[in-house]
């Protein structure tokens, strides 16, 4: 077996969009992306047969409801899609001797902590969606021990909806701009995740597909910890977009579901494993903001 077969879900979204095209760099792997038209993560009994028509080596899981404030009202809908989904594919994977890799959050984390967040740390969620993917995570570990879960946080990329796009779309319409700096955290640019999540499928084959060479639950963000304000300022500094920019505390800009006040993730686990000092998160941005026409 020496050219896998993948399945990329959530093809459409920031994340599958930038393993599709970090495909093009590994054009012997068959990568396919399947987006919610061919497979509705809602309709749980779709994904046997449909994971049984592709068969694939490997599943990247990037498909995820990811609206952290719609969340706190459609719970069954994130449920279905962050919890029980996940099992799904877990269990397909299991059977058919197939690699999971999940896609899984800081906000599985209250905040409390003043010190980069581990893997073994106590997870205690503050909001529904942090809920909903931490219980994805236990319903694919009982699946399947084997699968791979990267804990990620701050997702931006060219594609997508993202806090980089809409600080410059609010500099655009308003010229102003409030952002709270008082939530600290780690940006990740979606585009080095996925070449993360490419290193983990890398020592995979190298291992002759052997799952226990590469399982377990990983913290992968770009190095470096700021806050929203600094990254906005920041966005803002890389790309010379003109804005009147004001820190705010969380308590100004009150929204439906609580934020970890500190979610950084420590990431020397998935560093030492995969042998990738993993980018600084001002590298990243730089990278984004070029690939954007915007810097
Ligand atoms: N964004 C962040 O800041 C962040 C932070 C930490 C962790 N994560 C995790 O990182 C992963 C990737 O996130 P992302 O930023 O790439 O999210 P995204 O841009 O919102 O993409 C999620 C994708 O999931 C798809 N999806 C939603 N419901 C679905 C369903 N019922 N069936 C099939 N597909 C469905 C969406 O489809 P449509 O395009 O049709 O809507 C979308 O393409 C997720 O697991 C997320 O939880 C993200």
């Amino acid at each position: 077996m020496s050219q896998p077969i993948i399945i990329v879900t959530g093809a459409n979204g920031q994340l599958g969009n930038e393993c599709l095209d970090a495909a093009s760099r590994e054009p012997q792997w068959n990568i396919t992306g399947i987006g919610r038209e061919e497979l509705d993560l809602e309709h749980l009994g779709d994904i046997e047969e449909i994971m049984d028509d592709y068969k694939p080596d490997i599943i990247i899981n990037c498909a995820a409801y990811t609206a952290v404030d719609k969340a706190e009202t459609e719970r069954k809908k994130a449920s279905l899609i962050n919890s029980e989904a996940p099992a799904h594919l877990a269990a397909w994977c299991s059977k058919n001797k197939a690699l999971l890799i999940h896609i899984s959050t800081d906000y599985v984390f209250s905040g409390a902590s003043n010190i980069p967040y581990s893997e073994n740390d106590t997870t205690d969620p503050v909001n529904y969606y942090g809920q909903s993917k931490l219980q994805g995570e236990k319903n694919i570990l009982e699946e399947d021990k084997n699968a791979v879960i990267l804990r990620t946080s701050w997702v931006y990329s060219e594609y997508g909806h993202n806090f980089v796009k809409t600080m410059l779309r609010l500099a655009a319409e308003n010229g102003t701009v409030k952002v709270v700096n008082d939530q600290y955290g780690s940006p990740t640019y979606a585009h080095d995740l996925a070449e993360g999540i490419f290193n983990v499928i890398r020592k995979y084959i190298s291992n002759d597909f052997d799952k226990t060479s590469v399982g377990g639950t990983y913290h992968f963000t770009n190095s470096g910890i700021t806050n929203w304000h600094d990254f906005a300022k920041k966005i803002f500094e890389m790309s010379e977009t003109n804005c009147v920019l004001t820190p705010i505390p969380t308590a100004a800009f009150p929204t439906p579901a609580k934020r970890p006040e500190y979610s950084s993730l420590d990431t020397s686990k998935y560093r030492s494993a995969f042998n990738w000092e993993i980018p600084h998160w001002e590298d990243a941005l730089r990278r984004c903001l070029r690939n954007m026409n915007m810097s």
